[in-house]
């Protein structure tokens, strides 16, 4: 099995970006504890990051040729994006939807997802934690 984790815009930044809110974990920490885990429940996990929004709907086309499903942080596109809806809906493959923080306990514009219709789940609120949990979701 082959899963895809995806960060959206400015996650590149995790680790110095608001670490009150996202924690102190960088990115590539991030990755490297995801492959793993990935190893121990016999898949392969493979981490991109991109801050624009075509990029983000090319890697989930390609990832319909290629992955099983998708652990997607869309980071700030989650509240507008309709491409990214589209491309969710469009690929055939279970997207898990994660977010570092817990949307709901902050403002109210983060309350909404474009995404979450399209998802198969979504997991909020347990820091990096979030998409060890999206993998195990998607896994099982
Ligand atoms: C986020 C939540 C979004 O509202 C925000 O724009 C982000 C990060 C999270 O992981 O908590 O960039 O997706």
């Amino acid at each position: 099995m082959k899963i895809l984790v995806l960060h959206g815009p400015n996650l590149n930044l995790l680790g110095t970006r608001e670490p009150e809110v996202y924690g102190s974990m960088t990115l590539d920490e991030i990755n490297t504890r995801l492959v793993e885990a990935g190893r121990e429940l016999g898949v392969e996990v493979t981490c991109r990051q991109s801050n624009s929004e075509g990029v983000l709907v090319d890697t989930l086309q390609e990832a319909r040729t290629w992955a099983d499903g998708v652990v997607f942080n869309p980071g700030g596109y989650t509240h507008t994006s309709v491409s990214l809806r589209d491309a969710v809906a469009a690929i055939g493959i279970p997207v898990v939807e994660v977010h570092l923080s817990n949307v709901y306990a902050r403002e109210e514009f983060r309350h909404h997802s474009l995404l979450s219709p399209v998802c198969a789940g979504k997991i909020v609120g347990f820091g990096w934690k979030s998409y060890l949990l999206g993998l195990k979701a998607l896994v099982e």
